[in-house]
């Protein structure tokens, strides 16, 4: 019973309750963001409001662009309303969304997106280029307006009454009235207002905005044509500029060329001047020099092509320095002068002119005379008078120094003597000093060349210089010479001395003997420096890998290596050093002797004597036996003769053995291996002094042909053949000297067939040799 009237009391209940959220709360329940879509100017605040009715449990929070928003921001106002607070809102778009914690439910979203206004508008009104200033043609504006890079927009320019200027795509634009002829037009009323509004506007595809009013006094913002025919009339004591221009204010740029990162100097120039001085110049300087103008009120005008202008050699802003060398009189009574000079920019155009003058006792004898000038030196004659050289520039004969020469002789001049020369620790560097006598003295000019055409001088007043920087290993010439106020005394010079010293570059060595237990080594030396030296020369020799060494002075050209084992192959070597220099020769290799060369000259000897006595004592039995035959003494001319033929000729060369190489045992040095390339002289065979013909190859040498012949025909004791081109034997006749024929290089190629050709004549039994000859 009690159960569905329980029923019902709660299904009424909840109808009751259901009705009244419809009915009374009914707006409320639907969960929402508002407003919906946003489009506001970029950087304004955003504030946007979450109805949460739906959704009484779990926190509000909100996203941008899916990222969290800072709590602090968001704000419940009660317990359905929640309001976000965003400043300086500056994304172009974005989606801002509102959540609920409870479950992680979106309530609901927005879009917000922005636009800006077109900004910080300047405005220019100016003259076409090279066009005349008076009432400007042109009005241009330029602004800034903030868009997303895929936005574009239309933008223009409009007057207070909305009127249109100008329009463009970009954010400048330009009004050109130069080809309207309506003197009306809005530039020309611009001009002569004197405030004057507009305003930009700028269409997106999202919508239109407009700038801010910009309001401008149009005579401030006119800006004129830079000034034109820049003129620039250097001289020695500063840069004259001129131009045209009709406006009162103008300022000159200037700077030097060599230094463009420098900032410019600006000069503010007079009221209607139009020229102003660049005063405290360089001498010899390129500077770059612009000029730029304006209205009275109105903007600086750009500044005008720059132009360059080279200013004047001014004595007074360098450093320059005068000197000469004076030659020995000479025989036709004149001395060369050298003048040069020091300090002078290269820049410079400048000619130059040398002025002298003779004097005698202090007084001027003569007219001056003039020489024009290189750049950096002169050379006139003098005589023996004493003379002044004045250094002018040729153009306006501005005086830029001079410098005396004394007359030959004058004892009254200042002197100095004991120059001395010394070397210093480091290469290139010389000191100098001298001594003074009791004269007065100022300074010291000392000079120095090493070429005698290249000088370099300096001023002092010691009595002691270092010349530093010089070329190494060169000799220098040193001149000093002292001043006493403008007048020069006697000079003394040094000899040549050198300025660092080293040791030769190339060192030679040759074995010139070699005995079985010494040898002697020689050297010779040989630089492209004068300035060569050396202190020690250390001879390293070596042999199966045990090396010694001996070291003798730097005056020595040879040594005798002593204490050599026989018959064993050495190397050696020979440094040279000088200071902290050293410099080593190539390596030489010799061999020493197997026996004492003394004891072999001792056995020779002996061996000799008793070969001269046994033919001796054979000549003196054949002559007895010939005296005891008594045979008639055959003559030549009556011998036969018969040719012998090519055929036989191998036959001749088998006689004749080549020539063993006799050196081959030898002692191997430098000499003889020279002597290897030497000519072959005639060669033995054991005792039988008969040179082959057939030992003479082709490519030997003509002379040795003629050599060997002349040997074979002069020492033969049994007989003789004669290779003869002519056909006549000279047996025939026997008060001829029989001659060979030189082969020429093309005969030789030829022997062969030349010695076919050939007669050959062999005499027999021919004792009496002293016919022959
Ligand atoms: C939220 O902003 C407050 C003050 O503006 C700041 O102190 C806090 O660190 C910020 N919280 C986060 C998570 O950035
Ligand atoms: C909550 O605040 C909003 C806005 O101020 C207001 O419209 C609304 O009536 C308020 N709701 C209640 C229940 O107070
Ligand atoms: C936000 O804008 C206000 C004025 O609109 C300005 O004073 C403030 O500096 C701006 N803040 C930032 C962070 O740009
Ligand atoms: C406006 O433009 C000028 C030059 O274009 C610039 O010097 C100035 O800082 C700008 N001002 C602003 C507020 O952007
Ligand atoms: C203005 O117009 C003239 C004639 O049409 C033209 O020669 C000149 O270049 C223009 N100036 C500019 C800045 O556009
Ligand atoms: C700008 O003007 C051009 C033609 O004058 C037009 O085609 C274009 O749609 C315009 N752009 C906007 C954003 O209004
Ligand atoms: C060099 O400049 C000085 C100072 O400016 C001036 O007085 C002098 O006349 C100039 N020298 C020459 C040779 O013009
Ligand atoms: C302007 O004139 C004054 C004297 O009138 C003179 O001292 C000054 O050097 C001049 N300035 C220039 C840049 O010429
Ligand atoms: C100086 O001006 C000349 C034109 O006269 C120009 O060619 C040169 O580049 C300028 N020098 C420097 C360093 O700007
Ligand atoms: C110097 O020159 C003048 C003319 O220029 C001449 O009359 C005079 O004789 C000359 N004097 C000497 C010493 O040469
Ligand atoms: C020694 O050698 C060094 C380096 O090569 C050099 O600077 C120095 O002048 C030399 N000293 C001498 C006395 O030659
Ligand atoms: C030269 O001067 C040196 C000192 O500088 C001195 O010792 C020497 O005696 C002088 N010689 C002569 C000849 O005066």
């Amino acid at each position: 019973m009690h159960m569905p009237l329980f029923s019902i009391f709660v299904v009424a209940a909840l109808f009751i309750s259901l009705c009244n959220s419809f009915l009374f709360k009914g707006q409320h329940v639907i969960c929402n963001v508002y407003p919906k879509d946003l489009y506001v100017e970029e950087d304004s605040s955003v504030e946007i409001v979450c109805q949460t009715s739906c959704s009484n449990h779990g926190k509000i929070f909100w996203t941008l662009n899916g990222k969290n928003i800072n709590e602090s921001l968001s704000k419940t106002i009660n317990a359905t309303h929640t309001v976000l607070s965003l400043r300086n809102f500056t994304q172009s778009s974005a989606v801002v969304q509102c959540h609920s914690s409870y479950g992680n439910q979106l309530l609901g979203g927005v879009t917000i997106r922005t636009y800006s206004k077109p900004k910080n508008i300047t405005c220019v009104l100016h003259y076409n280029v090279n066009g005349p200033n008076g009432v400007p043609k042109l009005f241009t504006c330029s602004w800034k307006h903030h868009m997303d890079f895929l936005q574009t927009a239309n933008y223009t320019i409009l007057t207070d009454s909305l009127k249109e200027i100008c329009k463009s795509q970009v954010a400048s634009c330009t009004h050109n009235c130069t080809h309207l002829v309506n003197p009306d037009d809005i530039v020309n009323y611009m001009y002569y207002s004197n405030l004057y509004t507009i305003k930009v506007r700028a269409r997106t595809q999202y919508g239109e905005t407009d700038s801010d009013p910009y309001v401008f006094d149009p005579r401030s913002i006119t800006k004129i044509n830079p000034p034109k025919n820049l003129k620039i009339i250097p001289s020695s004591e500063h840069l004259l500029v001129k131009w045209v221009t009709d406006e009162p204010r103008c300022q000159v740029k200037y700077y030097k060329t060599s230094e463009p990162d420098k900032a410019p100097e600006v000069l503010w120039t007079n009221r209607s001047d139009f020229s102003a001085t660049i005063k405290e110049v360089e001498s010899c300087i390129n500077y770059n020099i612009s000029v730029r103008c304006a209205s009275e009120r109105g903007l600086w005008s750009e500044w005008s092509p720059e132009k360059t202008a080279l200013t004047k050699l001014n004595r007074s802003r360098i450093r320059m320095q005068l000197w000469r060398k004076v030659a020995e009189l000479e025989k036709n009574g004149k001395r060369k002068v050298h003048l040069m000079w020091k300090g002078i920019p290269s820049t410079c155009r400048e000619a130059f002119t040398v002025k002298q003058v003779a004097y005698k006792d202090n007084t001027i004898t003569e007219n001056y005379t003039y020489t024009s000038c290189g750049s950096s030196s002169c050379d006139v004659d003098v005589d023996h008078r004493s003379h002044r050289f004045y250094l002018a520039v040729s153009s306006n004969g501005a005086l830029l120094d001079s410098v005396n020469v004394p007359a030959v002789g004058d004892m009254g001049l200042p002197e100095v003597w004991n120059i001395q020369t010394t070397k210093h620790r480091m290469g290139g560097v010389i000191q100098v000093s001298w001594n003074v006598s009791q004269k007065p003295i100022s300074s010291y000019i000392i000079d120095w060349t090493h070429d005698g055409q290249q000088y370099y001088w300096k001023e002092t007043i010691f009595t002691k210089a270092t010349l530093f920087g010089l070329l190494l290993r060169t000799p220098y010439k040193i001149t000093v010479t002292p001043l006493f106020n403008d007048i020069t005394g006697h000079s003394i010079h040094t000899n040549p001395f050198c300025s660092s010293m080293g040791v030769p570059e190339h060192i030679f060595v040759t074995v010139e003997e070699a005995d079985d237990k010494s040898a002697f080594v020689k050297w010779h030396t040989k630089s492209q420096y004068t300035c060569s030296n050396v202190d020690t020369y250390i001879i390293f020799y070596e042999a199966q890998g045990l090396q010694h060494n001996v070291s003798v002075s730097g005056s020595e050209d040879g040594v005798w290596l002593k204490d050599l084992k026989p018959n064993t192959h050495y190397n050696v070597k020979v440094e040279a050093t000088s200071d902290n220099e050293t410099d080593m020769s190539s390596t030489v290799y010799f061999r020493t002797n197997r026996f004492d060369p003394r004891l072999i000259k001792a056995v020779s000897i002996c061996g000799g004597i008793l070969v001269i006595l046994v033919l001796s004592i054979g000549l003196t039995c054949a002559i007895q036996w010939k005296k005891f035959n008594d045979k008639p003494v055959p003559n030549p001319r009556l011998s036969s003769v018969a040719k012998w033929l090519t055929q036989s000729h191998e036959k001749v060369e088998g006689f004749f053995q080549p020539p063993t190489d006799q050196f081959e045992n030898q002692v191997v040095t430098d000499k003889t291996q020279r002597n290897r390339g030497a000519p072959l002289t005639p060669v033995r065979n054991g005792n039988n002094c008969d040179p082959s013909f057939s030992s003479i190859r082709e490519n030997e040498p003509e002379e040795r042909f003629s050599d060997t012949s002349e040997t074979q025909l002069l020492s033969s004791p049994e007989g003789s053949m004669v290779f003869s081109s002519s056909q006549s034997s000279p047996y025939r006749s026997q008060d001829m000297l029989p001659r060979v024929e030189k082969p020429s290089k093309s005969d030789l190629g030829n022997k062969q067939e030349k010695t076919s050709m050939k007669s050959l004549y062999i005499s027999l039994n021919m004792f009496e040799q002293s016919d022959v000859r």
